[in-house]
């Protein structure tokens, strides 16, 4: 018979494209998805440590998950990803139910280890008279498989794409050797190893053959993506020629690495958007250090205003840490005059919050909690102005917008990304995938609203239309 597998994810991109591989390979092995839980046979929660929070959630739906149990006994309730990995010891002790633990590098085993867990179960559920200690032993004793292995890349395992989906998220390079001390990736995902091109190039391929027009290239240090000759830069230009592919980004680059290479292959290659998530972590020049980050203030604007100067009307995002351990009120504020400064489209801000195996883990979490909720209040209050004000730049010009569907609250306007990954809404009817011009007529600090136009001669400040 064959079972259904429901897998809910949480964390960053790379993991959401972990979910599409799991799926793919389990689907590859016989299993249906299924997007009800109710009706799943398996049930696999995958997740993310990079916060508490983060790890508080995945407990949470994990515990209401479990209670699904009592109506189907031969359920398997299993996690995989970063908290896996990272928690396997507590979550066993926290959340009883769960009868599989399996980390990021061990996906490959996933059929066979779910063959071993839902026999298990049906072993136990077809006991239901044993003594329950007798029966429960698969609760009390998840399966369990965390080997990180250097050398796993999933290169050749089916990927089950959102047939049609406009934008496709392609891992390029796995793993992290940067060990920033605030930072549990490293630990939990293992050494950096980078696909082979021809592979990312065949999904590239695969993804436009599907529908999609945008792909974004992923991985947590993805400007150290190498394989022999090809580096981000050449792959980004090999990508472009995809017939099809419309629009090309990445993320994230770490600030300390990105090459004059990659920034000319933003700046020739007119499939790669001008857009780029640069996270700075910290204003102060003494918690760069102390994170380890391999870049000063200095170097970091430096890098900002070579892109600005390469690219026009380039977008930055970035993400921050406030109340890193021993963080003074003097670091905070550089962290906010830089924010001020740089004029971040976006950002992505974060109180700290300490991580076991972790450098930083061992040093006092000197910032009090009201201390990180009152800078962090500051930091998004401020950030919510500067994206207002970096929206409202469009209003008045012509913006190319690719269409991803219908919009959410106004049913007779679509949705899409400018090139600058801002959202616009247009009061239009295209297909997804459609590419657009629009004029800007409104702004807030997270859409903008546009109208649409022909594609005109020349785009003010943006870049010349292309041909679709
Ligand atoms: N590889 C990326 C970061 C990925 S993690 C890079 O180096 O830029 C995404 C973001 O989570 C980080 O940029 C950081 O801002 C935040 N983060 C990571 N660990 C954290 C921690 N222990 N506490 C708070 N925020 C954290
Ligand atoms: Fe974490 Fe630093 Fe690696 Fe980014 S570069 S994943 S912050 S260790
Ligand atoms: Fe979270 Fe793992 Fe991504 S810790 S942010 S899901 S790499």
């Amino acid at each position: 018979m064959t079972a259904a597998i429901y897998i809910e994810t949480y964390g960053c991109q790379m993991n959401l494209a972990d979910g599409e591989l799991i799926l793919g390979h389990m689907t590859s092995h016989g299993y249906v998805r299924t997007d009800d839980p109710e009706a799943a046979d398996v049930i696999l929660l995958n997740t993310c440590a990079i916060r508490e929070r983060a790890e508080e959630r995945v407990i949470g739906r994990l515990t209401d998950l479990a209670r699904l149990k009592t109506r189907r006994r031969d359920l398997v309730l299993g996690m995989c990803g970063c908290m896996a990995q990272h928690h396997r010891a507590a979550l066993i002790a926290r959340v009883p139910a769960l009868d599989l633990i399996v980390g990021p590098d061990a996906y490959r085993r996933l059929p066979t280890l779910l063959e071993a867990a839902r026999l298990a179960r049906t072993t136990n559920a077809r006991d239901r008279d044993a003594p329950a200690v007798a029966r429960t032993g698969a609760e009390v004793n998840p399966l369990v498989d965390v080997r990180l292995d250097p050398d796993e890349t999933y290169a050749d395992l089916p990927t089950a794409r959102t047939p049609g989906s406009v934008r496709a998220w392609i891992t390029i390079i796995r793993g992290c050797d940067k060990f920033c001390t605030f930072c549990v990736v490293p630990y939990v995902r293992g050494r950096e190893r980078s696909l082979p091109a021809e592979s990312v190039l065949a999904e590239v391929r695969a993804a436009a053959a599907n529908g999609a027009r945008e792909v974004v290239f992923l991985g947590q240090t993805v400007n150290a993506y190498r394989d022999g000759d090809c580096d981000l830069a050449a792959l980004l230009r090999r990508a472009a020629e995809v017939p099809g592919i419309l629009r090309l980004r990445f993320t994230s680059p770490h600030p300390a690495d990105v090459s004059l290479e990659l920034v000319r292959a933003m700046a020739e290659v007119p499939a790669v958007a001008p857009q780029i998530h640069l996270p700075v972590q910290s204003g102060s020049d003494a918690v760069l250090a102390r994170m380890e980050r391999g870049y000063t203030i200095a170097d970091y604007r430096a890098l900002v205003a070579r892109l600005r100067d390469a690219i026009p009307e380039i977008a930055f995002s970035t993400d921050v840490i406030v109340g890193f351990p021993g963080e003074s009120f003097a670091d905070f504020d550089a962290t906010y005059r830089l924010l001020e400064d740089i004029g971040y489209d976006h950002a992505f801000l974060f109180k700290y919050s300490a991580r076991t195996l972790t450098k930083a883990a061992r040093w006092e979490d000197s910032v009090p909690e009201d201390e990180k909720n009152r800078r962090l209040a500051h930091v998004i209050a401020l950030q919510e102005k500067i994206s207002a004000t970096r929206n409202r730049r469009w209003i008045g010009r012509p913006v190319e917008v690719l269409v991803e569907g219908p919009a959410r609250r106004s049913p007779d306007c679509v949705a899409g990304k400018t090139p600058q990954f801002t959202t616009a809404v247009v009061a239009a009817a295209a297909a997804p995938g459609t590419r657009l011009w629009a004029t800007v007529t409104g702004a807030t600090a997270h859409t903008l609203l546009a109208t649409p136009i022909e594609a005109p001669e020349y785009a003010p400040g943006g870049r010349a239309p292309r041909a679709a």
